[in-house]
């Protein structure tokens, strides 16, 4: 019996996208999930499972961290049966996120079997004029993923069930800095609400406004608004897009 939890934070969908994919090679017969992305979702205990379950600690990179709150949520799974790393970045780099999930698995009990750093579709491109990393992951990157869950079933069922860690430094780099800046809201908007049903962290007023002190900058408001009104005009937050447009594509890593 092959049973597999995604655990996973994903304000714009990429991280997600991403688990289901491995999820798919890994076929595992039973499937369930932790998405702690809702601020309605937030474990206040430890979660134990179960040492037949393999789990997948997956969160988005924000700063060269995984994002606190779903640091925070993975920090409260404990095990001591396999489990998968995953973190999504969008095209810049990736940092000290993997190693900081590695070792939080490792922390809470499990064995780490593998670990992958994946693209997203930058959230600066919801609320710039800039595409960064637009539409990834893409096909490419989903048969990457779905490959690397069979790879993994493979390693388990093999009885290889080493440690691998993945690139990284210790102590990992300081994570947010000052570019966080919440979006504004035009007077395009049209109060549909849809930016208050999205939001991970409850930043959005009745009046359709994010809160700067709850902002995290993740966008998924941009993402949902049908009309574009929220936007970052702030200089220093567009020269960074800017310049982020420019880099190369980057592929999937994976230590396996
Ligand atoms: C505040 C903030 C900081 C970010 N920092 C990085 C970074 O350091 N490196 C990078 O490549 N992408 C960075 N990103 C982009 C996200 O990692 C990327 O958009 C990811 O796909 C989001 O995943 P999700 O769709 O699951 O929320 C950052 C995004 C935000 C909002």
């Amino acid at each position: 019996m092959k049973k597999l939890l995604l655990a996973y934070f994903s304000a714009t969908g990429a991280t997600k996208t991403v688990v289901e994919a491995l999820a798919k090679g890994f076929g595992a017969n039973e499937i369930s999930k932790l998405d702690f992305t809702s601020p309605d979702f937030r474990a206040q205990e430890d979660i134990l499972v179960d040492e037949d379950t393999t789990v997948v600690f997956a969160g988005p990179v924000f700063a060269g961290r995984i994002q606190t709150d779903a640091m925070d949520q993975l920090k409260r799974i404990k095990g001591n049966g396999n489990a998968i790393c995953i973190c999504v970045y969008g095209n810049r780099d990736f940092d000290d996120a993997l190693i900081e999930l590695y070792d939080t698995a490792i922390d809470n009990g499990f064995n780490v079997v593998g670990n992958g750093a994946f693209i997203g579709e930058h959230s600066f491109t919801h609320i710039t004029d800039f595409n960064i990393a637009k539409n990834r992951p893409d096909a490419n990157d989903l048969t990457i993923a779905e490959n690397f869950g069979r790879d993994i079933v493979k390693k388990i069922v093999d009885g290889n069930l080493s440690n691998i860690e993945p690139k990284g430094n210790r102590p990992y780099k300081d994570g947010m800095s000052s570019l966080l800046v919440a979006p504004d809201t035009l007077d395009t908007c049209i109060k549909c609400g849809k930016c208050i049903t999205v939001c991970p962290v409850n930043a959005i007023n009745t009046e359709f406004k994010c809160n700067p002190d709850l902002c995290i900058l993740c966008g998924a408001c941009g993402k949902v608004c049908p009309v574009n009104a929220k936007v970052c005009t702030v200089e220093p937050l567009i020269q960074k897009s800017k310049l982020l447009s420019t880099l190369e594509k980057r592929v999937p890593k994976l230590f396996i």
